[in-house]
């Protein structure tokens, strides 16, 4: 059965294995996921993964947010399908052929979640970057139209903020995994740091979000594993 630290997932940002490898050992037990991201696979590849799988039974997340055209996306996902690990990111972009190039490149080995709109970006970099002032001024039709994709395409779900998770889950059903990053705990001083639409871990869990996406707010307090237990009492108030 999922228990509330289930729903954590920690990245691992963070630049040597040394300090990857103190985080691992830390909060095994007290995390459902550790998440592995460009800047530790791009230094050690493989060798990350193996080191979570050695020391203790959470599961890996291997955020690659590949961006690239259909053959490149579904060579690499070759690659990441043998890997041994639960779920790896694509972002969503701007045609459906990469999402469904990733899917079939991972061969049902791996959960591929398209990542809508990262939770740092604002409507107004939305306008920025040239979108129509409707997508623009409402991220999340930007997000549902980007889901949607994701979910044609056949990817296990989405990664969104936690705004959006209540509105996907009623359009495409409870089995589409929705990962929530983002998140600030409601407890102490709050810092949103470079995120901008942050929500509280158990508003992100009663909107049904699967998995929180919790960094900073762990890996900067005074102590780590204290902190991830403090977040899995708040998330187990609401399951
Ligand atoms: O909790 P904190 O803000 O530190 O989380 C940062 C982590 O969340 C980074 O690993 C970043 O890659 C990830 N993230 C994500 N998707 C977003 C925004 C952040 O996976 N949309």
């Amino acid at each position: 059965m999922k228990t509330a630290k289930d729903y954590i997932i920690f990245p691992l940002d963070v630049s040597s294995l040394k300090e990857a490898k103190q985080f691992v050992k830390l909060l095994s037990g007290h995390v459902g996921m550790f998440k592995v991201g460009l800047e530790l696979f791009i230094k050690f590849g493989p060798e990350v993964i193996n080191m979570i799988n050695s020391l203790g039974s959470a599961r890996i997340f291997l955020d690659m947010k590949l961006h690239d055209i259909p053959e490149t996306v579904f060579r690499a996902m070759g690659s990441i399908a043998n890997l041994g690990i639960a779920f790896t990111t694509v972002h969503c972009g701007e045609s459906k052929e990469m999402l469904k190039a990733a899917v079939a490149g991972s061969k049902g080995q791996v959960g591929v979640l398209g990542v809508t709109v990262l939770t740092s970006v604002s409507d107004k970099d939305l306008l920025a970057a040239g979108l129509r002032p409707e997508f623009a001024s409402d991220v999340s039709m930007l997000v549902m139209q980007r889901a949607a994709a994701a979910r044609d395409a056949g990817c296990s779900g989405v990664v969104c903020s936690g705004f959006e998770v209540g509105m996907i889950k009623k359009k495409f059903g409870r089995e589409f995994t929705v990962v929530t990053p983002g998140i600030r705990p409601s407890a102490g001083s709050v810092k949103k740091d470079d995120q901008k639409r942050i929500t509280t871990p158990a508003r992100a869990i009663q909107n049904g979000s699967d998995y929180l996406v919790i960094g900073r707010p762990i890996r900067d307090a005074g102590n780590p594993q204290e902190a991830a237990i403090r977040i899995a009492k708040e998330i187990e108030t609401v399951l």
